[in-house]
């Protein structure tokens, strides 16, 4: 079986267990009709949510919507608040303002707590248990029904990566490997919302690879994914949308597409345009050479071709056509700097 289908493996006798029933569109949708119930209501909905230790402020009125069924990258630089803010949205510590929802429930619901798998930034497990032990520790933590635990077990060794190690000691694990384990646990009892703190920072590219995997068999399968990470490839991978925070606040946020922004460049090689490079080129945006070639900065992708059949009319010789996107790492330089 492939790691992404087995995380909807349903043992038998799992029917007690809240279900992950999220509507993609549901954060959009009218609320006139509606309280905040579990499935009409956004994921994550935050409404000037602030952290202040002492005189540091770690999250600055901070306000954001993550829809259900959605991967939404939480992007930032390091002491961004990226991990404060997930601390706040499970109620492991209070907000100084403001306030949130999470799965249509206030800050600290009990309930909403269990629909949620959260793999923390920093976290050890007990060094003499094994893989299958820590796992069914933490269905019991969840009050799962005992009969699923050790299926549940089974599935989150199955789908990290970790079943030929379910029985080894976690103290003989390493660093990877814990993080396989710790993604294992946020993945139990199939919830409805996955919040995973730096999923990668010890994983090799392999890895990395399979932790995409595992967010992407997590959407397939309904649940929201929350992805805090200061890696950027990371996110632009896996996330159909991503906020940008810095100093507590978020600077942008939108799809990735509307965030890097259409216009790309595209770089030319041409030989032969002569003195009409410049009328020719000129058109369709500012423009440069780099030795043989012409790099047209900021050009609308539809009109390359239009661009290459007004060089050719111009008896240019168009050798190769290399279209460049901006990516979310010059983006999210440009954001930061400029504030
Ligand atoms: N328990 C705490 N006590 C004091 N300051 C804290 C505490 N937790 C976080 N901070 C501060 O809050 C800011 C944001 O930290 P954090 O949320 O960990 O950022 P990130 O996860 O984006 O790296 C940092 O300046 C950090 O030093
Ligand atoms: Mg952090």
């Amino acid at each position: 079986m492939s790691p992404i289908n087995s995380a909807e493996q349903a043992p038998a006798g799992s029917e007690s267990q809240p279900a992950a029933v999220p509507l993609a569109e549901a954060g959009e949708s009218p609320s006139q009709e509606y309280t905040a119930s579990e499935s009409t209501s956004p994921a994550i909905h935050a409404a000037g949510l602030s952290k202040r230790f002492g005189s540091t402020i770690a999250v600055d009125s901070l306000s954001m919507t993550v829809r259900r069924g959605e991967v939404f990258g939480f992007l930032g630089p390091n002491g961004a608040g990226k991990t404060t803010v997930v601390k706040l949205l499970l109620g492991l510590a209070r907000p100084t303002g403001g306030e949130a929802l999470v799965l249509g429930a206030p800050l600290g619901d009990r309930e909403a707590r269990r629909r949620i798998g959260y793999l923390p930034e920093l976290f050890r497990f007990q060094a003499l248990l094994t893989a299958r032990e820590v796992l069914r520790l933490h269905c019991r933590l969840l009050e799962l029904p005992k009969a699923t635990w050790e299926g549940q077990a089974r599935g989150a060794l199955e789908t990290v990566g970790l079943l030929e190690r379910a029985d080894a000691r976690v103290g003989t694990f390493s660093k990877g490997m814990q993080q396989r384990l710790g993604l294992g646990v946020a993945l139990l009892g199939d919830p409805a919302l996955v919040v995973l703190d730096e999923p990668t920072s010890a994983l090799d590219p392999v890895g990395r690879h399979d932790v995409r995997e595992i967010i992407a068999g997590l959407r397939e399968r309904g649940a929201t994914v929350f992805l805090n990470t200061h890696l950027l490839g990371e996110a632009e991978h896996v996330c159909d949308r991503v906020a940008v925070v810095d100093k507590g606040k978020v600077i942008a946020t939108g799809g990735l597409d509307e965030l890097l922004g259409r216009q790309s460049s595209v770089r030319l090689k041409v030989s032969g345009l002569g003195e009409h490079a410049s009328s020719t080129v000129g058109r369709f945006g500012r423009w440069h050479r780099e030795e043989d070639w012409i790099v047209v900065e900021e050009i609308d992708p539809a009109r390359i071709a239009d661009l290459v059949s007004a060089i050719v009319g111009r008896r240019g010789r168009v050798e190769a056509v290399i279209p460049e996107h901006k990516t979310l790492e010059a983006r999210f330089l440009e954001l930061l700097g400029g504030q």
